[in-house]
């Protein structure tokens, strides 16, 4: 059985106390902090980048998980690597041929790396280059935005994912992201996830550690 692991989302965090966002994260028991990387072009949003990495980097130990929702993600996956990334996920719709060179890149700057895919693409797109990531990420909304509504289709390919996982021997985690709340964390568990992202769940809730705990049980 893989750890459960809850990573909360920094997209929710109030941007003007980043640092003490991210530090009640930890001391509330999240393993994890997952960071939303939104260039306006992939996404219609724009985040933060690699400076945000460095600084956080500094006054946490926990893993920080960098969501890249970046065209070209190859131009910067060095430096995000150098920030202090621990891993690195790029999208099957920002690489498309490219994704298993992506993916090696990542590998060759020795942090994990993972392959996304969005809610309308099928995991066949992906099935070839899973062997080669330390964790999967399945979307379970549309990327962009905090605080979308969970799209149950998600939950069949997160199955799909976990048949593919086992057949290669490899621990490989699966995330799942977007939409994820108290209510329907249990069904995404049993489909296969057990990196859990969570943004909006986490911080709008009136006990974080209460939350992040509900989460992970
Ligand atoms: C969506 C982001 C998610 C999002 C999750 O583009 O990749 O990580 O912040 O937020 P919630 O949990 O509120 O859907
Ligand atoms: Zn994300």
């Amino acid at each position: 059985m893989k750890k459960i692991q809850v990573a909360p989302s920094i997209l929710s965090a109030d941007f003007s106390k980043m640092g003490e966002e991210v530090r009640s994260l930890q001391e509330s028991g999240a393993d994890v902090v997952h960071c939303d990387v939104m260039d306006g072009v992939f996404v219609n949003n724009i985040t933060f980048g690699i400076k945000m990495v460095e600084d956080l980097r500094k006054i946490t130990t926990l893993p920080l998980d960098c969501h890249l929702m970046i065209v070209h993600p190859e131009k910067y996956v060095e430096r995000f690597a150098k920030a202090g990334a621990d891993i690195i996920t790029v999208h099957w719709e920002a690489c498309q041929d490219n994704l298993k060179e992506v993916l090696e890149l990542i590998k060759s700057t020795g942090v994990k790396c993972g392959a996304v895919i969005n809610p309308d693409t099928p995991v066949e797109k992906i099935e070839e280059v899973i062997p080669l990531c330390d964790m999967v990420l399945v979307m379970s909304v549309f990327p962009g935005f905090g605080g979308q509504k969970f799209i149950p289709e998600a939950l069949d390919k997160l199955r799909e994912v976990k048949a593919i996982v086992e057949k290669t021997g490899k621990e490989i985690d699966i995330e799942i992201d977007g939409g994820v709340t108290a209510e329907n964390v249990g069904l995404v568990k049993e489909a296969g996830a057990n990196v859990i992202v969570a943004g909006s769940a986490v911080f709008k809730a009136p006990d974080r550690a209460a939350m992040i705990a509900k989460l992970k049980a």
